[in-house]
């Protein structure tokens, strides 16, 4: 590394896990320089529901990563959960004179601000913005405007939301711990950035990140974030099943789950089993291994249940790019073939390989680093702007001297297309007592 390289650090704040990553990037060059981890007891479904524990736990994972050396860090890359966030197609255009002249960034952010302020609205906040693309005067499908000549500029974009309480308790925790925020970026573009391949995120792939308190189902075209919708259901809830029916802690569930857990009941030789202590610590019980992957199957059959129902309301079980999941309750033995024999689907299982994060635990807080380095000069325009806006708090708050064109659409309600789609109660019939059964 040379003396231009830069550390750059990301944090995401899981149902069960804090992690926390350290990357030194210099020129085309990155290394992993500190992980670290810490559970997560603040969290709810993905959502701060305890601010002062979750300030608590961020310093645990910080002092994890601190554990092997010692690494400044100020500012930090913050994740965006997937749970309650809302896509909304806007549109803007922003007139630049009446000669052809350089657009510049500038104008994008003028252009992009005047949008925001617009549609800002009291209970959310934006925290994410993708440009689907630009016309200039009268040329659409443009990728990057920057440098081009025109008299006008428009833009057709993806705008994502979240409730603003759960955002700024995000930023509350994370200002907190002592970090500074430097932007956020949702959880499903951190992954994308290393789980696809640009040509998967043009052409349509499906992208899971199975969590503990979600499994958030997300599709990829046109390069943006095109829909994402949240099951309220994880790995948390494989590890309350096997409690629940075995009777032993939810810790010891947890390490039963992890120790002789699988997908694949099928396989497994009658007469494999483990002994485990009962709740009172005074009995011993012996569990079949078969027994244990039955449990575990009742949830996953439930989750992914409902994942397929997402993936045909949205149309994207044919994608091109195929289906690829990631996340910690992707990890036990077996997910592949189970998971493919459920959708009806190969699916691809994600795991980072770059080494200090060889864990699919760490995919979010890998790819918000390598988003963070590798964005566009456009999307890295938006999302500066993005930021500027939530630093200062003033959606509208920045003056521009150029006139904006008010499109109709652009302040039009009925012209906002809610692309997020909201498959509550999707739970199938039959699959409802089992939920019954381990709630
Ligand atoms: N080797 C493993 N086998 C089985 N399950 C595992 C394994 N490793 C992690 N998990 C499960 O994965 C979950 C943690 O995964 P992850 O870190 O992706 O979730 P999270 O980010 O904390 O939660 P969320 O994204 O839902 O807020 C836990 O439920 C944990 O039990
Ligand atoms: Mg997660």
């Amino acid at each position: 590394m040379n003396n231009e390289s830069q550390v750059f650090v990301g944090i995401d704040i899981g149902t069960a896990f804090i992690k926390i990553i350290a990357i030194q990037a210099a020129n085309n060059s990155m290394n992993v320089v500190g992980v670290g981890v810490a559970e997560s007891k603040g969290v709810n479904k993905g959502m701060i529901v305890d601010i002062d524990q979750t300030i608590t736990d961020i310093k645990a994972a910080q002092a994890d990563l601190n554990k092997k050396s010692q690494i400044p860090m100020d500012q930090v890359t913050v994740g965006i959960p997937t749970g309650h966030l809302t896509i909304e197609e806007l549109k803007g255009s922003l007139k630049l004179g009446d000669n052809p002249r350089e657009i510049t960034e500038e104008d994008l952010r003028n252009l992009v601000t005047q949008i925001l302020g617009k549609h800002q609205v009291l209970d959310r906040d934006f925290v994410g913005f993708s440009s689907e693309e630009f016309i200039v005067d009268n040329f659409d499908g443009i990728h990057d405007p920057f440098g081009m000549m025109g008299m006008s500029l428009s833009i057709k974009c993806l705008a994502y939301s979240i409730p603003k309480t759960i955002f700024q308790n995000i930023i509350k925790a994370i200002k907190g711990a002592g970090f500074t925020v430097r932007n956020v970026v949702l959880n499903p573009v951190a992954i994308a950035a290393v789980a696809l391949s640009g040509a998967q995120r043009e052409m349509g792939t499906v992208l899971i990140d199975a969590g503990s308190g979600e499994t958030s189902v997300n599709v990829f075209q046109n390069g943006c974030l095109q829909v994402s919708d949240t099951i309220f259901e994880g790995g948390k809830n494989v590890t309350s099943d096997i409690s629940k029916v075995l009777q032993i802690s939810n810790q010891d569930a947890e390490t039963v789950k992890i120790d002789y857990g699988s997908l694949r009941s099928q396989d497994i030789p009658a007469g494999e089993s483990f002994v485990i202590k009962s709740l009172d610590r005074v009995k011993e019980i012996e569990i079949s291994d078969q027994y244990l992957s039955e449990i575990i199957g009742a949830r996953f059959e439930q989750i992914f249940d409902k994942v397929k129902q997402i993936l045909v309301s949205s149309s994207a079980f044919n994608l091109p790019g195929g289906i690829i999941i990631t996340g910690g309750n992707s990890a036990l033995p077996g997910t592949k073939d189970q998971v493919s024999k459920l959708l009806e689907k190969q699916i691809t299982i994600y795991v980072p390989d770059q080494i200090g994060v060889r864990n699919q635990i760490y995919t979010v807080v890998y790819g918000l680093i390598i988003h963070t380095l590798h964005i566009s000069k456009v999307q890295k325009t938006l999302e500066e702007t993005l930021n500027f806006n939530f630093h200062e708090a003033t959606p509208s708050g920045r003056q521009t001297e150029q006139a904006i064109e008010s499109e109709g659409d652009l302040t039009s309600e009925a012209e906002i297309k809610v692309k997020s789609k909201k498959n509550k109660g999707i739970m199938s019939s039959l699959k409802k007592w089992i939920y019954n059964l381990f709630e």
